[in-house]
């Protein structure tokens, strides 16, 4: 298919999962002439205990997958796939792409007084240290404190946002951030926005959190308005505007979605994603 106006072609956005949805929440929110085309990786959810090789490994497929789909620029929606796998991606296609990772990292950096940050994640993540590389590019007297607290993932999953569970647990994984006085905290994996009330209660008022999927959105709008691929106009009427893939429980996958985007996700469709 031949398109007249690059502009009119669909955004891609991957994650492992379900979580990456918290990322095109915001796209829809703030450019919502965009269309996008969602892969999640249900089947072999979770990246952030994988190796570095795997989830790149992954990622790639997926971008495989994504340009069939002639995608205009992809978003890397998931934090773990973002700190292994962006460098590399970035060398092999020649449309723009974007993590979460960098976003998140820039405004926290901007936003911290006493020069202390504390990154929560996956123990991917985490353990990369990239969050720490891209502050410290910025500001290398900011001390970074990552926290890997691995149980939040299945709690969102759960539907467990609000729950003394979540709470009890959020009170052990983050008291040692509380201990070393953070004033700004990274939620730097795709599900804590879902629980950021609860973060924030146990965190308190005078801690900035810092949601990577809202100021990733806002880096996609200036990056599309730079190379002229910003959409002006939205879709005509008729427009299949939003596409769900996954590579397994579309149901589920469904359930979820629609529980976190107001906007009514009717389908996701299963594909084999080692075919590509
Ligand atoms: N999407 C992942 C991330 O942001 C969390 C879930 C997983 O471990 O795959 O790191």
């Amino acid at each position: 298919m031949e398109y007249k106006d690059r502009r009119e072609l669909p955004i891609g956005v991957f994650d492992s999962g379900v979580g990456g949805l918290t990322v095109v929440r915001e796209i829809m929110r703030q450019i919502p002439n965009e269309k996008i085309v969602y892969f999640g990786d249900t089947a072999r959810v979770p990246y952030g205990s994988k190796s570095k090789d795997t989830v790149t490994r992954y990622s790639r497929q997926i971008v495989r997958f994504l340009q069939t789909q002639q995608v205009k620029a992809i978003v890397v929606a998931c934090n773990t796939a973002s700190a292994y796998a962006l460098d590399e991606l970035e060398k092999e296609i020649d449309i723009p792409i974007i993590g979460v990772v960098k976003p998140g990292a820039k405004v926290a950096t901007e936003a911290t007084r006493n020069g202390r940050i504390g990154v929560i994640g996956t123990a991917g993540t985490v353990g990369s240290g990239i969050y720490t590389t891209y502050i410290q590019q910025i500001r290398p007297e900011v001390e970074v404190i990552g926290k890997a607290c691995p149980l939040f993932v299945p709690l969102v999953e759960e539907g467990l946002w609000q729950d003394p569970v979540t709470d009890e647990i959020a009170m052990r994984y983050l008291s040692e951030l509380i201990d070393i006085g953070i004033d700004t905290l990274i939620l730097g994996c795709t599900h804590y926005p879902l629980i950021r009330s609860t973060v924030g209660k146990i965190m308190g008022e005078h801690v900035t959190l810092v949601n990577p999927a809202y100021e990733t959105a806002r880096e996609l709008k200036e990056l599309l308005m730079e190379q002229e691929l910003f959409n002006p106009m939205p879709p005509s009427l008729g427009t299949n505007k939003y596409r769900f893939f996954v590579s397994d429980g579309a149901q589920r996958f469904m359930q979820f979605a629609n529980s976190i985007i107001k906007y009514g996700i009717l389908s996701a469709k299963v594909i084999n994603i080692e075919e590509y």
